[in-house]
């Protein structure tokens, strides 16, 4: 079946993801294979704008590699590939530099975030993450980005940094990108109040072992107004109910959504129930992830073999660039 286009997406090696990631953007980017070719980045430049300690860099570069090939990626027809891998990228994000105006990148609300977050840190590859951001784009001339909110104003940025140099340099090189929009889910953290994330160590990770993973669970904050196990539960404010519609079965649900109303289960029940469908869902993922882990040559070869297919396109994309802008 034809295709309809490529989609390129980058998701930065944090490490190793946990149920938002799986559910908000690796879910997506399974999916998003049947219908368009292709194309995941995994950000290890852009990762150098916030972490100074890199001592990780690398092995959380694997980690996320792993845990996209787990659930789904299939790199015999994505090209998954790491971005430092493909040098070009930092020489178009230097040329594209030259069409953004200062102003524009200081102005987005993600700079803003950045700069109140770390203010001792405001370095210039900082300034810049959303150049080479539209770099990586463009240089893989793609069609699609899947966005979720917050990197929708890097989006509409991108596509005005691509209006710009074609306008400047009389060309129609670069592909002005279609935003995708995809509705993320905003999944909560154990705390059951801030959005699931590693800094706030609030996370719960796909490659922890099924213990680990109970144990987790068994942290998760449920409705604060249920004291004691005689007191009813209000399913409607809390996280385990909200993840048990994620993971468990209908019939899980319903029994929940009535008996905790009536204090017929306790929180530690409810729990003990989302855990186990929690493991069930996930263990085929964690079969594949721990094949995988076993064989690490394998899995660098698959990232040179991305690399080697990215850089071909990346290539061709820098000559016209070369030639539009009559670099000798
Ligand atoms: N900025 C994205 C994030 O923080 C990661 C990213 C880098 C990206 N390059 C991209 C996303 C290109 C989409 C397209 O998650």
């Amino acid at each position: 079946m034809a295709k309809k286009g490529r989609v390129f997406s980058g998701i930065r090696p944090t490490g190793r993801a946990h149920l938002g990631n799986y559910l908000g953007a690796i879910q997506n980017y399974v999916a998003l294979q049947d219908d368009y070719e292709c194309v995941y980045c995994i950000v290890d430049i852009h990762a150098l704008t916030t972490v100074e300690d890199t001592e990780n860099l690398r092995q959380n570069t694997y980690e996320i590699a792993l845990d996209l090939l787990a659930a789904g990626v299939r790199p015999a027809e994505t090209i998954l590939f790491v971005q430092s891998h493909v040098p070009e990228v930092m020489e178009l994000h230097t040329i594209l530099s030259m069409v953004t105006p200062l102003g524009k990148l200081t102005d987005l609300p993600t700079f803003k975030e950045k700069v109140r977050q770390n203010p001792d840190n405001v370095n210039y590859g900082l300034v810049g993450y959303p150049v080479l951001m539209t770099a990586d784009i463009v240089l893989y001339k793609t069609d699609v980005v899947p966005v979720g909110i917050d990197q929708a104003p890097h989006l509409e940025f991108a596509r005005e940094v691509v209006r710009s140099f074609n306008y400047r340099y009389h060309t129609k090189v670069l592909i002005e990108p279609q935003m995708k929009n995809t509705i993320y889910p905003k999944i909560l953290g154990l705390d059951g109040k801030e959005k699931m994330g590693k800094s706030l160590n609030n996370q719960i990770e796909l490659a922890a072992t099924p213990e680990e993973t109970t144990k987790r669970v068994r942290e998760m904050v449920t409705d604060p107004a249920r004291m004691k196990r005689t007191d009813p539960g209000n399913p409607d404010i809390c996280n385990v109910f909200t993840m048990h519609k994620i993971f468990s079965p209908q019939s899980d649900v319903d029994m929940v959504n009535v008996e905790c109303r009536r204090a017929g289960i306790g929180c530690v029940d409810c729990k003990m129930l989302y855990a186990r469908n929690l493991n069930h869902h996930l263990e085929p993922f964690r079969a594949k992830r721990a094949e995988l882990a076993s064989k690490p040559d394998l899995l660098k070869d698959t990232l040179n073999d991305g690399a080697n297919r990215a850089r071909a396109i990346a290539q061709k994309t820098m000559e016209e660039v070369r030639t539009a802008l009559q670099l000798p």
